[in-house]
């Protein structure tokens, strides 16, 4: 198939390109480089051998994005592009919204106009707010205490109302838990700028003498250690995620958790990754961050049965991934 992959060049979006071409699709990314660079859309074509068709556009942009839809025959849309940092989106709710909402809807009316049906977007756990472990995609759909996450819960709502009249659109709203690691080769990973807001950027700048120590945020939770639980995925495995669900995609509107299904705590992963890449990390137990929940964990049977998706890999892959693009990483 040819897929339109929007925010390609972002962090998610580049290792699935990577899926998606050695699984045999076609892609054509479409990114502002927001945040991300359009050399990662290079080290796409050097890990792939493969042919990528890149436009730097903001998917906002009405014209541009239907210049990209008549230039090209797409049989599907994977939508990455977004803004995603839950403090930024505090500070910033209008860009927020705007953004991410705006880009949806104008991607949605360019699929309309040009027939396309295959609508794969990534959703997140946060949309489950604090709700009892592990998460199912039935449950309820909780507040998320930010603009951030309210714009998914919004774009999920939005989704299935369209799909509810077009009823030859198949969508795919796939939640996705807490993405760390990078791909195999370490030429692509993670790189956020200035100081990290997740933990495993956090770890790996530590790790690299970039910033001192880590601060863990509360270790009075009701889990293991009293730190905080959350369902790491590497990023592969999302990926690979997103070609099973458009092999499979049908008609109708379906919903799949791409996690793991295990919890670690904080204090589990730092302790993996000293273990793994032989290096330790100072840390100081400092307040709960505001907003954070306890634990989050996926059920992840749906996407087993429905996609025959699983995961592939553990903790000790991720944080042997991460750490491998962190040293690999010059910029
Ligand atoms: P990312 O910032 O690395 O990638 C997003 C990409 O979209 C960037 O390359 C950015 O330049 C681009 N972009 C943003 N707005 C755009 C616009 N208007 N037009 C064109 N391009 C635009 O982030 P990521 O971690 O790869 O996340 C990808 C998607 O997955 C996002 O929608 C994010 O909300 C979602 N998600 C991420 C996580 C996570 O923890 N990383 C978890 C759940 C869901
Ligand atoms: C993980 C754990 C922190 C940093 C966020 C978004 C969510 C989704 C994924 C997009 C928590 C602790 C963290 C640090 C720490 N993104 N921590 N010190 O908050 O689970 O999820 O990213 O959809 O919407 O909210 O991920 O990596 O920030 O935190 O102790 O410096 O690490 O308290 O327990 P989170 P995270």
């Amino acid at each position: 198939m040819n897929i339109l992959v929007t925010g390609g060049a972002g962090y998610i979006g580049s290792h699935t390109c990577i899926a998606l071409l050695e699984a045999g699709h076609k892609i054509i990314v479409a990114d502002n480089l927001c945040n991300s660079k359009a050399e990662t859309v290079d080290k796409i074509k050097q890990i792939t051998n493969k042919e990528v068709t890149f436009y730097q556009i903001d998917v906002t942009d009405e014209k541009a994005l239907d210049y990209v839809f008549s230039n090209h025959s797409i049989d599907g849309v994977i939508h990455f592009a977004g803004l995603k940092s839950v403090g930024e989106s505090v500070e910033k709710p209008l860009e927020y919204y705007y953004n991410n909402l705006v880009a949806t809807m104008v991607l949605c009316k360019a699929c309309r106009n040009y027939g396309v049906k295959k609508f794969v977007f990534s959703s997140s756990a946060t949309v489950y707010g604090d709700n009892r472990v592990p998460f199912e995609e039935a449950m309820k759909l909780l507040p998320t205490t930010n603009p951030y996450g309210e714009t998914k819960t919004m774009i999920e709502r939005i989704l299935t109302d369209i799909a509810k009249v077009s009823q030859d659109w198949s969508v795919a709203l796939l939640r996705y838990f807490n993405p760390v690691g990078a791909h195999e080769s370490g030429l692509i990973g993670e790189a956020p700028n200035g100081v990290p807001n997740n933990l495993m950027p956090y770890i790996t700048k530590v790790a690299k003498g970039e910033l001192e120590k880590l601060y863990i945020f509360g270790d009075d939770y009701p889990t293991v250690d009293g730190t905080g639980v959350r369902d790491y995925i590497h990023v592969m495995d999302i990926a690979e995620g997103h070609v099973a669900a458009l092999d499979k995609l049908t008609s109708g509107v379906h919903i799949y958790n791409l996690g793991t299904g295990e919890g670690t705590s904080v204090l589990q992963l730092v302790k993996t990754f000293e273990e793994v890449n032989n290096i330790e990390i100072p840390y100081e137990i400092v307040e709960r961050r505001t907003g954070d929940i306890a634990i989050c964990y996926a059920d992840t049977s749906k996407a087993k049965k429905e996609l025959g998706w699983t995961t592939k890999r553990g903790i000790v892959e991720m944080c042997r991934d991460s750490w491998a693009f962190k040293t690999n990483y010059k910029g």
